[in-house]
């Protein structure tokens, strides 16, 4: 099979975005906008090998990230424009056979998904050129240098042109070597080069996506980390029950808020599966989570009595109701206190332990947080705040190895919920056993600074794949006490 190899092109520096570093470092939802685009290179099965192509004043920055992902192979300078960038590339492939297959790719698209990469190198069994495009919603117009129209295409037939392309390596290089040649040669893109220089072979175009968007002016990084938000929500893959096992011995979990609903679930499933869960709560220890001297101590006689922490989750809530003119001023201040403060105080008494340990701190949000509304007022500010909390600090501790995230569930069956809005349907309500499960995937996955969102699907029985996954495990965990072993393939 031919070689496959990936190469990004990072050497621009970002002038229309304006800041002092290039757009492809400017962090965003945890890392850089390069090591995102790396890491869906080196997470494609359909490449083999990655190239990167630095500004060459900021090769250092490029090797020190590289480093993490095992499919880069060469860091190169990147040139002076876009072409001459990929240029290099073609000339680190010496050697490389004619048909290997190569593809071109933005830097600064890191929101690029697998299929796309998967149907560009599978395109190139039929093809020898393929670009990446979506249908133009707006109409194309072109115009001269007055700004007067000269030509309007039909709409239909315009495409947005994206990244990445995908090529033979023979008909790339062949198609360059053509194009220096011509002193009239400019272009802003491979493709542009294929279809001047190699007419003879058609270009090929697969369906790109309105998340593929390119990071070239300010507002696209307000874009950019707003789909991150939408997109990095998926909930992880459930563990196996035995691997639960493997992955959660001898590690230390401490829930602030952990005397019923989604906390307690979370501690009964870890001590299940044979970590040590603490719980720390206003009726249970007489924790107040609002107190940072509280929060302090909680994880003090955590420590004392487990010598580690790995894992602080806060899901102490409370869900005050109310038009703002209306709220007690007490319930305005509790609120503040056990949704906003606690997590603020977890996070600052909790990281001499995580750092430790390279844990995890694990708050939750409504699906409130993104819109405000009547009589959520409190509620809701205080939960977006979490959100951006989980943000900044997955920033801030992205150098320590210390992950940071924020579920995100749907209504959920908790007592919290029914003193709020009473007995609802059955079966309308996700069940916190569910949510604590998805808790417990994120704490054991790399995920950082991510807000996932565990939703209700249709599945088998109108209950949703992590409802069953759920209900199955915890009746693993029960055959498991009754020492009867977990299933193996589960
Ligand atoms: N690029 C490159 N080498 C260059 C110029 C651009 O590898 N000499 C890369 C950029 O790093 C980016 C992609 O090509 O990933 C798309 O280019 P563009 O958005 O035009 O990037 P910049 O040139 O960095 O931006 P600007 O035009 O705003 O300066």
């Amino acid at each position: 099979m031919a070689t496959r190899v990936g190469i990004i092109l990072a050497g621009g520096t970002g002038a229309r975005v304006g800041l002092s570093i290039p757009k492809q470092l400017i962090k965003i939802a945890g890392k850089t906008v390069m090591e995102h685009t790396i890491e869906i290179f080196q997470n494609s099965d359909a490449l083999d090998e990655i190239f990167v192509l630095m500004h060459p004043d900021h090769l250092d920055v490029a090797e020190e990230i590289a480093a993490k992902y095992s499919k880069v192979t060469k860091i190169i300078a990147g040139g002076e424009t876009r072409n001459e960038t990929t240029q290099r590339a073609l000339a680190a492939l010496e050697g490389y056979p004619a048909d290997t297959k190569l593809m071109t790719h933005d830097a600064v698209r890191p929101l690029l998904a697998d299929r796309i990469i998967s149907d560009c190198i599978d395109a190139l069994d039929r093809y020898d050129a393929v670009d990446v495009a979506i249908a133009s919603a707006d109409t194309i117009i072109e115009v001269d240098d007055n700004r007067v129209i000269t030509e309007i295409p039909p709409r239909h037939r315009m495409r947005r042109g994206q990244t990445p392309q995908a090529f033979r390596l023979g008909t790339l290089l062949d198609a360059y070597e053509r194009a220096w040649q011509d002193p009239d040669f400019v272009a802003t893109d491979d493709c542009t080069v294929v279809l001047r220089y190699r007419p003879d072979k058609p270009i090929y175009v697969v369906e790109g996506s309105d998340h593929n968007v390119k990071i070239t002016e300010p507002i696209d990084i307000f874009i950019a980390d707003k789909l991150f938000q939408i997109g990095s929500s998926a909930a992880p893959a459930h563990t196996k029950p035995s691997e639960y096992h493997t992955a959660l011995a001898g590690k230390v979990l401490v829930v602030l808020g952990g005397s019923y609903g989604i906390g307690a679930d979370i501690a009964e499933l870890v001590a299940g599966f044979g970590g040590t869960a603490h719980c720390y709560s206003r009726s249970g220890t007489g924790t107040h989570v609002e107190r940072a001297e509280d929060v302090e101590a909680a994880f003090a006689d955590a420590f004392e009595k487990s010598g580690r922490i790995d894992y602080i989750v806060v899901t102490a809530g409370i869900l005050n109701r109310g038009r703002l003119a209306d709220v007690a001023m007490d319930d305005i201040l509790s609120g503040i206190g056990v949704n906003y403060l606690a997590p603020v105080f977890a996070a600052r008494c909790g990281l001499k332990y995580l750092e430790q340990t390279h844990g995890q701190l694990l708050f939750f949000t409504s699906s409130s947080y993104t819109r405000g509304r009547a009589s959520y007022s409190m509620y809701s500010s205080a939960k977006a705040a979490v959100v951006n909390l989980t943000q900044a600090l997955a920033d801030e501790w992205s150098d320590i190895d210390v992950r940071v995230n924020c579920i995100n569930p749907e209504r959920t069956s908790t007592p919290m919920r029914t003193k709020a809005f009473g007995a609802e349907p059955a079966g309308s309500l996700l069940s916190s056993k569910a949510v604590a499960l998805t808790s417990i995937d994120v704490l054991l996955s790399s995920l950082t600074g991510h807000v996932v969102d565990v939703r209700r699907l249709d599945g088998e029985g109108g209950l949703s794949r992590t409802e069953l996954e759920a209900r199955r495990i915890s009746e693993a965990l029960a055959k498991a006490e009754a020492g009867e072993g977990f299933d193996s393939d589960f």
